[in-house]
């Protein structure tokens, strides 16, 4: 019987645990701020920012909003975010993707101090990830390690296998795996035969972006399985990368959709702007 992987649970602990850090940190005189830009008004977006300031809210972040049109130059938002990066009460800045076509997006992530890059996208920040040094890592992929750390499932010596290399999730993912010490492969849309590939996996994350598409045939006996995605159906019901249903009789944990990984970004995120002061 699978193990169902409750990563609603999870992240609200995790939430509690950092709302008392959070006080702590207040009674010692420091405050936790986090600056939220959203340039445009992309209706999937706003959802994800006033989640995040909910949260910060719970937790007793303080959150700046700014709330951009999206007629907003490049220059704009680089003058802005570089207010913020020498503003000392700002600890995390994070500018909500995808960004209007006028923008280019690299230039606006290596323009964010890695001090202050709670999101984990900078190079700096993926570079200290590659090279083992401290700094932000990516939400996602830091919140499937603490889903897995929680569930007490053993990384080291394992099989990972990771189906997708996207820069926000496969590749940190892989790289978080080999700091725990498992054996990782990256697999895309160009891997052969990549059924195979997946069967060796003792630990599975898919992050591929295609509804259902993980069924039993790429699931070994006994595997782990997390699903990154999530869509919604034609029926609107919301579903992820993976089956469930096929492969649950296979697996000796899963995670759900929804219910899984999605709570556990914002928890993560909520952790690198405590991270920023610790
Ligand atoms: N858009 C979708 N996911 C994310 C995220 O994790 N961070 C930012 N900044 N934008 C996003």
């Amino acid at each position: 019987m699978a193990k169902i992987i409750d990563g609603k649970l999870i992240s609200s602990q995790i939430k509690d645990e950092l709302k008392k850090e959070v006080s702590a940190l207040k009674a010692d005189g420091k405050n936790v701020t986090l600056a939220v830009i959203q340039v445009g008004n992309d209706p999937a977006s706003t959802v994800y920012v006033g989640n995040k300031k909910k949260a910060c809210a719970y937790i007793g972040i303080e959150s700046q909003a700014y709330e951009l049109p999206d007629t907003t130059s490049e220059e704009e938002l680089l003058q802005l975010i570089n207010r913020l990066n020498q503003d000392p009460h700002v600890n995390g800045i994070l500018v909500q993707l995808p960004l209007p076509g006028q923008i280019h997006e690299a230039n606006v992530i290596q323009a964010i101090s890695p001090d202050k890059d709670v999101d984990g996208f900078h190079p700096v920040s993926v570079g200290r990830l590659c090279i083992g040094e401290k700094g932000f890592v990516s939400c996602t992929p830091a919140g499937i390690i603490q889903l897995l750390k929680r569930s007490e499932i053993e990384i080291a010596g394992k099989e990972c296998v990771v189906i997708g290399r996207s820069n926000i999730v496969g590749k940190p993912m892989s790289m978080l795996l080999l700091r725990e010490n498992g054996t990782v492969t990256i697999t895309h849309s160009k891997t052969k035969d990549l059924k195979a590939v997946a069967k060796r996996a003792d630990i599975l994350i898919v992050a591929i972006g295609k509804p259902k598409m993980i069924d039993h045939e790429y699931v070994k006996d006994g595997a782990v399985v997390i699903d990154v995605g999530i869509h919604r159906n034609d029926d609107g019901k919301l579903c992820g990368d993976v089956d469930y249903e096929d492969v649950f009789p296979l697996c000796s944990a899963i995670t759900p959709v929804p219910g899984g990984v999605g709570p556990m970004t914002i928890a993560m995120l909520m952790n690198n702007c405590v991270e920023a002061v610790r």
